[in-house]
């Protein structure tokens, strides 16, 4: 049987998983998943309203279950959320389900992506540029381990980034085909 052919984006919030997404899907005639949203849609609760009711780990726990509902397809472009790394089940379901691509950018480039939106509760804090970079290096071996590809993509238009992916996805599942 030939591998699954997905494509799994990882990274920090606002590194530009979703837009990049939706683009490679587009490009590759695969189904878009976006994990967020899937959640909210499952919940039908928004991300802060499930963060404030039950806290980090009641949303983590919801974020592993549609985890494993979106890898169970095949040729679908599957966003996570920037934390879906931190769990160990979750880094061994994303390596098992398809070609990962970690998209980075830097603290002070994603601060600025995120700044005008409250959507994401881990962010509103007194010092938003500290937390991002703590963020990121506590994630950072997490997102190493999980990655197939790293993109940098604080230069890059997202339909560059897209373009890398689709074209390294192409390789990847041809080379994973043949062995
Ligand atoms: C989170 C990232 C968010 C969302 C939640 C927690 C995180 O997703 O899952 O707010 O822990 O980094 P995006 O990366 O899509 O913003």
């Amino acid at each position: 049987m030939g591998a699954v052919q997905n494509v799994v984006l990882v990274g920090f919030m606002g590194t530009g998983k979703t837009t990049v997404g939706q683009k490679v899907a587009k490009s590759l005639g695969y189904q878009f998943v976006d994990t967020d949203a899937l959640v909210e849609e499952v919940e039908g609760r928004s991300i802060p309203d499930i963060f404030a009711q039950e806290g980090e780990e009641g949303f983590r726990g919801k974020e592993t279950e549609v985890l494993q509902r979106a890898l169970q397809q095949d040729h679908a472009v599957i966003s996570t959320g920037g934390g879906a790394v931190l769990r160990k089940e979750n880094r061994k379901l994303i390596q098992e389900g398809g070609f990962c691509v970690w998209l980075t950018a830097s603290a002070e480039d994603i601060l600025e992506r995120v700044m005008m939106n409250t959507n994401r509760p881990l962010l509103q804090t007194k010092d938003p540029l500290e937390t991002i970079q703590r963020m990121l290096s506590e994630r950072h071996d997490f997102y190493v381990e999980t990655a197939d590809l790293i993109l940098e993509t604080t230069e890059l238009h997202p339909d560059d980034v897209a373009y890398g992916i689709c074209e390294s996805a192409r390789v990847y599942f041809q080379h994973r085909v043949g062995e």
